[in-house]
């Protein structure tokens, strides 16, 4: 990315002149074209009236599903609208046809929504959850889970990154296994989409869920799921309404493809503004987008482990843009909240928001600083001076 691009990316990002935004895997700054593509829809809802603009605005929101379908590799009828990743995940999770005694495999690293769904499922249906092994980098072991697969294996969910740190998953190796033995693979996307390049067909997966607030700097309440078409008989949805069906004599008659998981009621603007981000980042390319973050992240670790006191807790063989890190003798939570006051926006990422990974790591509550293509090379040293001096 040329620095040219990255001083239009910073001017079409305005907060950029007010704060240090390391917080994009919570929710990135909104770029210009999003943010005036809401602001005409609901302009429009304003004069027109909501029926009214929605039809008036078909184009714009049919766009959601074929720059999705190019983000991904996929078709449009495999992609549905969804208010958030975990409600995209849960269709998928509850719509699967589950017997008692089915063995779903995940890992240590699952974002807790996912893995409180799972619980609820263990209950409610006696599903099983195993968990696969890490290797030496904290990544699923992809070994350990070709010998773990077995008869009643039905599910291989995995998190492409996780909420809590740099790892960026095998997947593609995963999904050769999980196809290999026959059985469907659920990928959370939420942090990866956007960050790194993503494409269904290379990774192998059936099922992805995704948010748009997050790398893809798409509005909040917006999110994303892909059914691949071969997989989309294997899921009875667990919801239903006058979008996904019709009434057919005593049957229901579902919608084809993934238009089936979506409801009628849709924050339509927020629709129409996170196809707009889409756009964007096909714009700008996914590779570079890419490339240019995890350089950033990789300078980042490098300064912050470069001072005394401070460690860094990123795993993995291949890392993206999140960096998690504690200092000694200053809490994460109280560190993070200096770090506003001086215009510094970071998480603090916890043991409730990953309690698998946490527990068998015995991690500390760490400051997550997430970087994303419009920062700046200055701004980590800007960072790494305030973590310096903290
Ligand atoms: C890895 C991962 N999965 C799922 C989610 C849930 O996303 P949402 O809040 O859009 O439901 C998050 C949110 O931080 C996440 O980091």
């Amino acid at each position: 990315m040329t620095p040219e691009t990255v001083t239009r990316l910073r001017a079409e990002a305005p907060a950029c002149r007010d704060v240090l935004h390391f917080n994009n895997a919570g929710a990135s700054l909104m770029p210009e074209p999003v943010f005036q593509t809401m602001t005409r829809y609901l302009d429009d809802e304003r004069r027109m009236g909501g029926y009214e603009a929605g039809a008036q605005n078909q184009l714009v929101l049919d766009r959601f599903y074929a720059a999705f379908a190019r983000l991904i590799g996929a078709e449009p009828g495999e992609i549905a609208y969804q208010e958030s990743a975990t409600r995209a995940w849960d269709m998928v999770l509850y719509g699967l046809r589950w017997q008692a005694g089915d063995e779903v495999i995940i890992h240590v690293s699952d974002y807790v929504s996912n893995t409180l769904a799972l619980m609820q499922m263990a209950e409610r249906r006696g599903i099983v959850i195993s968990q696969c092994p890490s290797d030496a980098h904290g990544q699923m072991d992809v070994a350990a889970l070709a010998a773990m697969i077995g008869a009643r294996t039905r599910l291989v969910s995995v998190s492409h990154i996780p909420t809590q740190g740099g790892i960026v998953q095998p997947v593609a190796e995963i999904g050769r296994v999980a196809r290999a033995a026959g059985v469907p693979f659920l990928l959370d996307a939420c942090q990866s989409l956007g960050q790194v390049v993503v494409n269904v067909d290379e990774i192998g997966c059936d099922f992805l869920t995704g948010t748009g607030r997050k790398f893809l700097r798409g509005p909040r309440g917006t999110g994303v799921l892909y059914v691949r078409n071969a997989a989309m008989d294997l899921m009875d949805p667990p919801f239903v309404d006058g979008h996904s069906a019709a009434v057919d004599g005593d049957r229901i008659k579902w919608q084809p493809g993934a238009r089936r998981f979506e409801a009628f009621e849709q924050n339509y603007a927020g629709k129409a503004g996170l196809a707009a981000a889409v756009d964007y980042a096909l714009r700008l390319g996914m590779a570079d987008i890419e490339a240019r973050l995890v350089g950033l992240a990789a300078e980042l670790r490098h300064g912050l482990k470069g001072l005394a006191g401070v460690t860094v807790h990123d795993q993995g063989l291949r890392q993206g843009g999140i960096v998690t890190f504690s200092k000694d003798g200053i809490a994460s939570g109280a560190l993070s909240a200096r770090l506003h006051g001086q215009g510094i926006n970071t998480s603090v990422s916890r043991a409730h928001w990953a309690p698998l990974d946490f527990a068998a790591r015995g991690l500390p509550d760490m400051v997550r600083a997430s970087v994303h293509a419009y920062n700046s090379e200055d701004e980590v040293a800007r960072f790494v001076a305030a973590i310096a001096a903290a």
